[in-house]
């Protein structure tokens, strides 16, 4: 895909300067201060909670284990990085500074978290300061003003060069920890062993990894966020629900693959959700409305159910009646970054203003048009909840259900389906099938 040059992250510094320059001066501040935030810590102990640096502050400079660090921007000067790295005995310091990045940062080293002061502007009441309520310095409070919010969050949906680059290798990096665990289903693993298995091939565990792995063996598929790993291997391995990402530099991937036994029935309903998938992704294209492209989710979807005569209905009437849903009870996707779920899915524009979700979709995430710059996931699934089947087996159209071949493919759980996509003037960018077939 790249055979250009690498980007340069000095490039992509301009890139958010610029972002930050037009939002200062349009929510009338000076200056700009960013918390990295602070190590937080067990209540009535002393163990520290894994940290999580403000994303504000990663989309700077690639640093996320790195408490107690800001930055100040005042347009028009080099930003300074005020770079936390402590005396400390009992834990290994940061490194001192380096990297890319540095070129781009008047980069003062500080022993004490106070000390970050010294960088702040003289007039505070003109500057924007991003950071959670425990960052607070004296009278440096963090007001993260929804102004500067709103249009730095729409700002980040539109990625830059190496942005793109840190999230192609971070899909590339989660590729590789999939294969590793659809090795590990197939050798007849426990959940836990197939998400040790992901994980010493990502090179990356908890603190690491962009959210909690998801690895659901046979019934477990079906729970959407399915949050336990079984020690011990099921008596039967029928199938595996596995979502689980990488990060590179802070940027997320978030891939899910499904497997099975090659059991027939099942089979079709894993090369049925994945045709509608890859069609879905083909479809992500500057202009796209993301509530449409859910839609257009549902009305396939709806039809890989009336294909495999699970619902004998029309797929319109499927969708009609709100049946799809309970197959298939989550939103098509979200903006993907710094963050898993990636900030701006719902602004209409810089005031803030919101796009509605459409009516009955509750869960979706982004209601945006697209753009080229944005990555977004296309993760579409079918479902075999027993909460939701209640529900239907209850209502007015429980004669349209097929509930025998229901009760066979309720013991595989269910199939998602999910890959990170570049929108682009093009074709889209499917960072995740990219990845899959460059380890093959
Ligand atoms: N891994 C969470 C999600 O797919 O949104
Ligand atoms: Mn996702
Ligand atoms: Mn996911």
């Amino acid at each position: 895909m790249s055979s250009t040059a690498p980007a340069r992250h000095a490039d992509h510094v301009a890139h958010v300067r610029a972002a930050t320059d037009r939002a200062l001066a349009a929510a009338g501040f000076d200056h700009l201060l960013i918390a990295s935030g602070r190590q937080k810590y067990q209540f009535l102990d002393d163990r520290p909670y894994d940290f999580a640096a403000n994303p504000h502050f990663k989309w700077w400079v690639p640093l996320g284990a790195h408490p107690d660090c800001w930055i100040r921007y005042t347009p028009g000067e080099k930003p300074v990085l005020a770079y936390h790295q402590p005396a400390d005995y009992w834990h290994l310091p940061p490194s001192d500074p380096e990297g890319e990045w540095v070129e781009s940062f008047d980069v003062r080293v500080i022993r004490d978290p106070a000390e970050a002061r010294k960088v702040f502007p003289a007039n505070l009441a003109r500057a924007a300061i991003l950071g959670e309520a425990d960052a607070a310095l004296g009278d440096a409070v963090p007001n993260s003003p929804e102004p500067i919010l709103h249009r730095l969050h729409l700002a980040r949906t539109r990625k830059s060069a190496w942005e793109i680059e840190r999230m192609r290798a971070a899909s590339r990096r989660a590729a590789r920890a999939h294969r590793a665990a659809a090795g590990a289903f197939r050798a007849h693993a426990s959940e836990h062993a197939i998400h040790l298995a992901y994980c010493e091939a990502a090179g990356q565990g908890e603190r690491e990894l962009p959210y909690g792995n998801i690895v659901g063996l046979n019934e477990h598929a079906a729970v959407l966020h399915y949050q336990h790993q079984d020690r011990d291997p099921p008596a039967e391995h029928r199938s595996l629900l596995i979502d689980a990402g990488a990060s590179v530099d802070g940027y997320a991937a978030d891939i899910t693959r499904t497997f099975g036994n090659g059991d027939p029935e099942f089979t079709a309903l894993l090369d049925g959700v994945n045709r509608v998938q890859m069609a879905l992704a083909d479809a992500a294209r500057p202009g796209v409305d993301f509530r449409e492209l859910h839609l257009d989710a549902h009305r396939g979807l709806a039809g890989v159910l009336a294909d495999l005569g699970l619902v004998r209905m029309s797929p319109e009437a499927i969708v009609e009646t709100r049946l799809s849903s309970a197959f298939f009870p989550h939103g098509l996707g979200h903006f993907l970054g710094l963050q898993v779920h990636d900030v701006g899915g719902f602004l209409a524009d810089e005031s803030g203003a919101t796009i509605p979700k459409p009516e009955g979709h509750p869960f979706l995430r982004c209601t945006r048009t697209l753009e080229a710059g944005n990555v977004v996931t296309i993760e579409p699934g079918i479902y075999f909840i027993d909460l939701l089947l209640d529900g239907v087996r209850a209502g007015p159209h429980a004669g349209a259900i097929d509930w025998r071949r229901i009760e066979h493919l309720a013991r595989f759980g269910g199939v998602r389906i999910e890959d990170d996509v570049h929108v682009t003037d093009g074709a889209p960018e499917n960072l995740t099938r990219d990845a899959f077939r460059a380890l093959a």
